[in-house]
């Protein structure tokens, strides 16, 4: 797994590389990481990397060309070829299932824009895919694509202490796709709140059962998408469709 990064910014990446799991697994060389900056592909005594844009109006615009270099020049070094995705509030919305795309891809070029954007003849030239994390906007493309690396590095065999606990995320396509349940930990009375019984029982089959209810009725409540998605998808039993009926979450 190999991330590169084009990015003014390249310090900020020492977040992924520190603590935590990224970090961790960083250290355990189970990803590796290419910073890029544009200017160091630069050829003049200022080092521009960006100008005015045509048209007029505010801000500036990253120049084309050296972040065509950078990105030439992280291509050289990959074993193998990779998406080259723009992080941008235009793209894409970020999910699950891209994430597992780029840990079976073994990785991405990410490019980070700033300022107003970038020169759209670079994207047209040497983007794959413009991806978004959301529908807000950020000033800089670093922190999107640290999500996305961290969505991905989590995923790889070894880089979590407990390998079952990416399989009981959120959006598990493969097994659920539905949201994950809530959890508790000690004590068991949190100021006269108590833990669901169903939890403390040390009957496993019951504790499944609870945990699937609550994941079917927290997303029928906050993401029917999903709903509808898992069921599309053939991921719902009978025995789930008997309790989303109790809720009135009976198919449309
Ligand atoms: C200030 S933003 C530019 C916003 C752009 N003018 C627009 O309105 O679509 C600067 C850079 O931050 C990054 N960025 C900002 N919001 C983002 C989002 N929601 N998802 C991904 N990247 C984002 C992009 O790389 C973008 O080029």
């Amino acid at each position: 797994m190999r991330f590169d990064v084009i990015t003014l910014f390249p310090e900020m990446f020492a977040a992924l590389s520190g603590p935590g799991i990224t970090g961790r697994a960083f250290k355990q060389q189970l990803w590796e990481l290419g910073l890029w900056n544009p200017r160091d592909f630069t050829h003049d005594v200022h080092r521009t990397v960006d100008d005015r844009p045509y048209g007029g109006g505010p801000g500036m615009v990253m120049l084309a060309d050296p972040l065509e270099q950078a990105v030439e020049a992280a291509r050289a070094q990959r074993p193998q070829s990779a998406p080259v995705m723009l992080m941008s509030p235009t793209g894409k919305r970020f999910d699950q299932a891209m994430a597992e795309r780029l840990l079976h891809g073994g990785g991405a070029i990410l490019v980070c824009g700033r300022y107003e954007g970038v020169d759209q003849r670079f994207i047209e030239r040497c983007v794959s895919d413009e991806v978004s994390m959301g529908d807000f906007v950020l000033s800089g493309g670093e922190i999107p694509a640290m999500a996305i690396m961290d969505s991905v590095i989590r995923l790889l065999p070894g880089a979590l202490n407990d390998a079952d606990s990416a399989k009981q995320d959120s959006f598990n396509e493969s097994l659920t796709g539905l949201l994950d349940s809530p959890h508790y930990t000690r004590p068991e009375n949190y100021k006269e709140q108590m833990v669901p019984s169903e939890l403390l029982s040390g009957h496993h089959a019951k504790i499944a059962v609870w945990r699937r209810q609550q994941s079917l009725a927290l997303t029928w409540r906050r993401r029917p998408d999903l709903l509808r998605r898992a069921r599309e998808a053939g991921l719902l039993s009978k025995a789930d469709e008997k309790f989303l009926a109790t809720l009135g979450a009976t198919p449309d």
